[in-house]
């Protein structure tokens, strides 16, 4: 015999299948083997095959098989996990379902609680999207003074000059800001002549119309305007002003032209304001009058 001989493995003459830990094979065969094994003689649950093959000196093979024979109904359990902790009562769901039914999974995943992470979920889509909505109606804020959308119809007329015309307001609207009244149309002169003031004239002239001294002129007090004739006023609003000696101060500062940015009707507006703010008492004027001064 040579020595390489005994390696190799001999012709395996019987295969004996054990199930479990029987001692008693369920069949022996000579291999090849074709073998049908019966699990409906098998109870449920997890078992192991054991197929022992024994060749011509003896030697046995050994393989196990571990499988698990489910012919009884399929059960599902819901409200308690493998391996889970519990303690008290534990409310549980038991199901089961035969072979030949078709599996149901709306039956056996039935009656489980919600999870928690669908909640989140849920919570966090509907917060979403009212957020969204909140967003998606909020109103843009170039529409935001329009009259559709202003709480306060009069600002919003004032932030919009190209409707505010002197041919749309009345001559008499200009004098009825002296009282700061509001006219027929429920347009507010006073507040429109602040507001032309806040926006355009307040940086130089300040807030309560005192100036800036030696750089922005003082409106309080001035002999333009509280002067009888407004024309003077009216013409340095649309036209400007520079190098005039006011009250003896030579101003190094012009002072712009608004001719072109704003219409006769605010200017109006913004006049009377001076002449009818912190203790000026000039007469007022018109849309018309200022237009005459174009
Ligand atoms: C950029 C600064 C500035 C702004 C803005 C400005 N002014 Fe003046 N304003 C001046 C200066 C400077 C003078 C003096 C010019 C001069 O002496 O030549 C002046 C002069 C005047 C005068 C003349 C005073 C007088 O006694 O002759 C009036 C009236 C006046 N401003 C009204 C207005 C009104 C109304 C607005 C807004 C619509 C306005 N100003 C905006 C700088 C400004």
């Amino acid at each position: 015999m040579m020595p390489g001989d005994e390696m190799l493995p001999n012709e395996p003459e019987t295969i004996s299948v054990f199930l479990d830990d029987n001692t008693e094979p369920l069949s022996v065969y000579r291999p090849p083997a074709t073998f049908n094994l019966d699990t409906t003689k098998i109870t449920d649950g997890e078992h192991v095959l054991r197929i022992e093959a024994v060749d011509s000196v003896g030697n046995v093979g050994i393989r196990r098989v571990p499988f698990i024979v489910e012919n009884g109904p399929g059960i599902t359990v819901t409200g308690l996990r493998p391996g889970s902790r519990v303690r008290g009562t534990v409310e549980l769901n038991v199901n089961a379902f035969g072979s030949n039914e078709p599996f149901d999974p709306v039956r056996a995943e039935s009656a489980g609680p919600v999870p928690v992470w669908t909640w989140v979920f849920f919570v966090i889509v509907v917060g979403w999207a009212g957020w969204y909505g909140m967003e998606y109606f909020k109103t843009p804020p170039e529409f935001a003074r329009t009259p559709t959308y202003a709480a306060n119809p009069a600002l919003a007329a004032a932030n919009a000059p190209a409707t505010v015309t002197s041919a749309q307001t009345p001559a008499a609207v200009g004098r009825n800001a002296a009282a700061g009244s509001k006219n027929v149309a429920g347009f507010d002169y006073a507040t429109l002549g602040a507001q032309v003031y806040s926006q355009n004239c307040q940086a130089c002239h300040g807030a309560d119309g005192a100036g800036v001294p030696s750089t922005f002129p003082a409106l309080v007090n001035d002999p333009v305007v509280n002067g009888k004739d407004a024309d003077m006023h009216i013409r340095i609003v649309l036209h400007g002003l520079s190098g005039k000696v006011i009250s003896g101060v030579r101003y190094s500062a012009q002072m712009p032209a608004f001719g072109s940015q704003l219409t006769d009707a605010q200017i109006a507006a913004v006049i009377d304001h001076e002449r009818t703010s912190w203790g000026n008492n000039g007469p007022t004027v018109t849309p018309d009058e200022v237009r005459a001064n174009h």
